[in-house]
């Protein structure tokens, strides 16, 4: 009988142990930014909850498993930080919650984990991590290089499309007429490496100009270059003309010279009055579209 008070008693107390260290502490959030440009300040945030009853030991900072910054109210210098590569904080909550990093370099991107522990006996500890990337931004859009003023049908179309400098690298892609590439018509993409850790990418995108091609005597070529979601900018050349020899006139060939009219006042190539080129597949005009650049934080 007093054997099974007593471990009824022992039970109730585990419980409300298991029930101490579950409630005491609790880890509701951590915000690391997933993508920081290179030279912008990142700012982490961790919020808990303690228990009334509980009080907090300590709340630390680790970046790639290597402790950075701690807070340990009772010590004599509560507030701690430990140098790292690309890694020093420039300002922070009373309590750590808050922490602002100095301007991203290439290293400060890696794994960052808040860990919170409360006081003895039991010394409760959470913890969470996240990830961030430190994007350095391409300053210029994708270039077209190779492209010929005029095309025909039959033409191989070779052209070559080159990043800005960026990291991580960029992603390039082809599309003809608003429709990708077809991957046969796509050379591998070149990656080159800088000294200083930047990324340059080139795609070449090589097929053989068919009738096809020429949507109303159209054919656009856009390159598109992205970096996950923090980067969106492409250029676009579009290149126009009537049918080649042998194809019967048609509305399209006519709506072709009345196109090529309107090029006159536009292009840069230079076609005078009635002077209309013989074979004219010609390029009517580059555009250069420049998407916003937009930045994700979280
Ligand atoms: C801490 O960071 C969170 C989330 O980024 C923010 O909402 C809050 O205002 C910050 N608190 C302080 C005291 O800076
Ligand atoms: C930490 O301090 C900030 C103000 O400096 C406060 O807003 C926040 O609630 C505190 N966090 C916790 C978990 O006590
Ligand atoms: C494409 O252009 C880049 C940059 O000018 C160059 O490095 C690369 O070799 C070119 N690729 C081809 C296949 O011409």
């Amino acid at each position: 009988m007093a054997s099974g008070h007593v471990r009824a008693f022992i039970s109730i107390v585990m419980l409300l142990c298991k029930e101490y260290t579950v409630t005491s502490l609790e880890l509701l959030e951590l915000r690391v930014p997933t993508h920081v440009p290179l030279g912008t300040r990142p700012s982490l945030s961790c919020r808990w909850r303690l228990s009334p009853t509980d009080i907090l030991y300590s709340v630390k900072w680790y970046k790639d498993g290597k402790e950075f910054f701690r807070h340990v109210p009772r010590d004599v210098e509560p507030r701690r930080k430990f140098l790292l590569p690309g890694v020093d904080v420039e300002q922070s909550t009373p309590n750590a919650s808050n922490v602002t990093l100095y301007p991203a370099v290439l290293e400060t991107g890696g794994r960052y984990r808040c860990e919170v522990s409360g006081e003895r006996p039991l010394f409760p500890t959470v913890s969470d991590h996240a990830d961030m990337i430190v994007v350095a931004l391409p300053s210029t859009g994708p270039v077209i290089t190779g492209s010929r003023l005029r095309y025909q049908i039959g033409d191989r179309v070779q052209v070559n499309c080159t990043s800005g400098r960026s990291r991580p690298a960029t992603r390039l892609s082809w599309y003809i007429n608003g429709e990708p590439a077809p991957l046969s018509s796509v050379l591998e993409p070149e990656l080159y490496k800088h000294e200083d850790g930047l990324e340059t990418t080139s795609l070449v995108l090589d097929f053989k100009a068919k009738p096809k091609h020429f949507r109303k005597g159209d054919l656009k070529l856009k390159c598109l270059a992205t970096i996950a979601t923090v980067y969106w900018r492409s250029n676009e050349e579009s290149v126009q003309g009537e049918r080649s020899k042998g194809y019967s006139r048609s509305k399209e060939s006519l709506e072709g010279a009345s196109r090529a009219d309107r090029v006159q006042a536009a292009s840069k190539s230079g076609y005078r009055g009635h002077n209309m080129p013989p074979l004219p597949v010609i390029l009517l005009l580059a555009l250069v579209l420049h998407f916003p650049t937009r930045f994700y934080k979280m």
